[in-house]
């Protein structure tokens, strides 16, 4: 990464690469058993130390015990699990999801236990997993989203908090990610709480995700993740009603990829600290994609549904594709994009 000045005088992080220096030289093939696909994260709390690179999107892993009979929920590289708000929630009417050409149309409404539930049940299992615990907040309120921060930041097996500012499917909540300061602020106020790593997980359905980013960073977040999904509509003309219990959802999967693969690319051009990137990401090739434009992670959603285990296949086919290509790491590919 280096600083280059903007028009408006402010010096901008963006890769090397994306101001049209060359990719890193690829050497000759190289034993596929042999690459890297470890990363590192700078994170407060010492950093996160991970294998590889992929992590479970929240909402489409439940609490991970659906996916025991497919695949040990901790060879992810951080568990992920359900948005957990303060107080229970019960979700939105049925129907929650409908597929569509590309993808899911979901209103689930942050349906989730509650924190005292999340606490007792589900965090000691989560534990059992192996793998750290990146724990997905919701909230109503600034002082929600800190309270159940506070309350499970000494909690062992916490690798963090993702700050969900983004779904679209709730009244509440989303106030905070259409707005720089109202993120700016929110990401602020938890910070004042903890020095747990926070990720802002940020929503596409603004006209410049950038500035969301940025207020994110500002406000003192050490990871930003997008996209959350982007509102969409399914319509049955014949009765003049949606096909899922709200008029409007969220829309995940391959359809939204392109998008979210500009909004990563836009961000990790803009702002200093790592980018998780997230949407439609269904092959491997997809991670490396993500990688190239800038994310340091990644986030599998709705493909975890098709594939509950894919990641197992994915790990190899990741080291296999980098190898053919001479790449010894992952980190080789990380960033590189070039107009
Ligand atoms: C059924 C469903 C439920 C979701 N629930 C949550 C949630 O509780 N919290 C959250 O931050 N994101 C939630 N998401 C958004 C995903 O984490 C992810 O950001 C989005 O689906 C895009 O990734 P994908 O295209 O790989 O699915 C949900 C997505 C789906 C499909």
């Amino acid at each position: 990464m280096r600083r280059v000045p903007t028009e408006g005088g402010d010096a901008l992080s963006v890769p090397d690469s994306t101001t049209g220096d060359s990719r890193p030289s690829k050497g000759s093939p190289v034993d596929p058993t042999a690459v890297d696909l470890s990363v590192t994260i700078p994170t407060r709390r010492g950093g996160w130390h991970w294998d590889h690179p992929i992590l479970p999107a929240s909402g489409t892993f439940g609490y991970g015990e659906e996916f025991e009979p497919f695949i040990p929920p901790g060879t992810f590289a951080a568990i992920v699990p359900k948005s957990i708000s303060r107080e229970p929630r019960k979700g939105n009417p049925p129907p929650r999801c409908i597929e569509t050409p590309a993808g899911l149309l979901n209103s689930i409404g942050l349906q989730n236990p509650g924190l005292e539930v999340f606490k007792e049940r589900y965090l000691p299992m989560l534990r059992c997993y192996g793998a750290p615990i990146l724990v997905n907040v919701v909230g109503k309120t600034v002082e929600d989203y800190q309270h159940v921060v506070t309350a499970l930041h000494e909690e062992e097996g916490i690798a963090g908090f993702e700050l969900n500012i983004s779904c679209p499917n709730v009244k509440e909540g989303l106030q905070f990610g259409l707005d720089p300061e109202a993120t700016g602020a929110l990401v602020r106020a938890v910070r004042s709480v903890t020095d747990a790593p926070l990720v802002a997980k940020l929503t596409p359905n603004v006209t410049d995700i950038v500035e969301q980013a940025q207020a994110a960073e500002q406000g003192g977040a050490d990871v930003v993740s997008l996209v959350n999904t982007l509102r969409g509509m399914a319509i049955d003309w014949r009765t003049g009603r949606s096909r899922i219990g709200t008029p409007t959802g969220g829309l995940s999967g391959p359809a939204i990829r392109p998008v979210a693969l500009r909004m990563v690319y836009e961000v990790a051009t803009a702002v200093s600290i790592p980018v998780c990137g997230i949407g439609g990401i269904s092959d491997p090739e997809h991670v490396l994609e993500f990688l190239v434009v800038g994310a340091s992670i990644v986030q599998v959603g709705t493909h975890l549904y098709r594939d509950p285990a894919c990641l197992l296949g994915w790990l190899e086919r990741l080291r296999e594709l980098l190898a053919a290509e001479g790449y010894e790491s992952s980190a080789q590919v990380q960033g590189s994009f070039s107009t």
